[in-house]
């Protein structure tokens, strides 16, 4: 009977001093937390404990929906891309050159529109080769076009020169850049409204060398055929913006080989640094839908394919 009280006792004991370890034993962070605040506690009687800091704040995030993927400055639209004009109709921004340019320069037709915040790099350009020319005659010979417009051109083209030179110059309505309002065809007009050659021009070739300073980039140049699918066209020159012209410009990639190699090769742990006159800039892609919203100037474009193209001023 004593030995049963004895073995029972002990028993108890064990139970009670398990319970007792478990309730006070802590995870392996947890100890050396506590063992850090006893440390400092002692190294001085006077010494206040140090607060924990803060967790790291929660930083704000923006979403990015679908119709950003569509909008921008940077959306690809090629035979592959079609141009979403649902997603961009609110914010296209078309403007009317003749009503909204800042310096007198001519436009084939009086309704010719861009979209209005390409409008002021469009003006500087034409300023800048202009006077570097010392004539005054580069001007627009196509702008903005509706897509019953650019049917128009196709099948005026078609009629005119065979549906295989229209394929080589003109996109198929729905696919043309001029549908953005970021692309216009340049050309020379002499003081009395006659037009010349822009392609035999030497305005062709300044702009060719120049007019990624304005954030536009030759769109369909000869040794890019093969990517852009249209033809050479001295003429044609699309608005990116900075710092994207750029270096696209210093690195002779088209607007397809900028957006795969942004797209294979950036993050925001990995974004591209690019320094212009005007500034440094961060630049990366993501499809992320909901990112930390990036502090400073930063502006973001999808590529109308997949994803978006963060750039930020640093
Ligand atoms: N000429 C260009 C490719 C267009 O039609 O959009
Ligand atoms: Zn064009």
């Amino acid at each position: 009977m004593t030995i049963c009280i004895l073995v029972l006792a002990a028993l108890c004991l064990v139970f009670l001093g398990r319970t007792f370890f478990r309730a006070v034993g802590n995870s392996p962070a947890q100890t050396e937390s506590v063992s850090a605040v006893s440390q400092s506690a002692e190294a001085g009687t006077d010494q206040e404990v140090p607060e924990e800091p803060d967790a790291t704040p929660t930083p704000e995030m923006i979403n990015l929906t679908e119709d950003m993927i569509h909008t921008g400055d940077l959306i690809l639209v090629n035979s592959s891309y079609p141009y979403d004009f649902a997603a961009n109709e609110s914010s296209i921004g078309l403007v009317n050159i003749r009503g909204s340019q800042s310096f007198y320069y001519q436009v084939e037709k009086t309704d010719y529109e861009v979209a209005g915040r390409m409008l002021p790099s469009l003006d500087q350009m034409i300023a800048a080769c202009d006077a570097a020319m010392g004539t005054s005659e580069t001007g627009i010979t196509s702008a903005y076009r509706s897509y019953d417009y650019q049917q128009n051109v196709w099948d005026t083209t078609s009629e005119q020169n065979g549906e295989d030179y229209a394929r080589a110059y003109v996109a198929v309505p729905g696919y043309s850049e001029h549908h953005t309002g970021l692309a216009v065809d340049i050309g020379i007009f002499y003081s009395d409204g006659s037009q010349g050659s822009f392609s035999e021009s030497q305005n062709a070739v300044w702009m060719d060398e120049h007019s990624s300073e304005f954030g536009f980039v030759r769109r369909y140049a000869e040794d890019k055929v093969d990517i852009t699918g249209i033809r050479n066209e001295k003429w044609h020159f699309r608005y990116v913006g900075l710092p994207h012209a750029v270096y696209m410009k210093q690195n002779n990639l088209c607007l397809e080989e900028y957006l795969e190699y942004l797209g294979s090769q950036t993050s925001a742990e990995n974004p591209l640094t690019v320094s212009t006159s005007s500034g440094t800039y961060s630049v990366w892609y993501t499809s992320e839908t909901s990112i930390p919203k990036p502090s400073g100037d930063y502006q973001i474009s999808g590529d109308n394919i997949a994803g978006y193209i963060i750039t930020v001023r640093v």
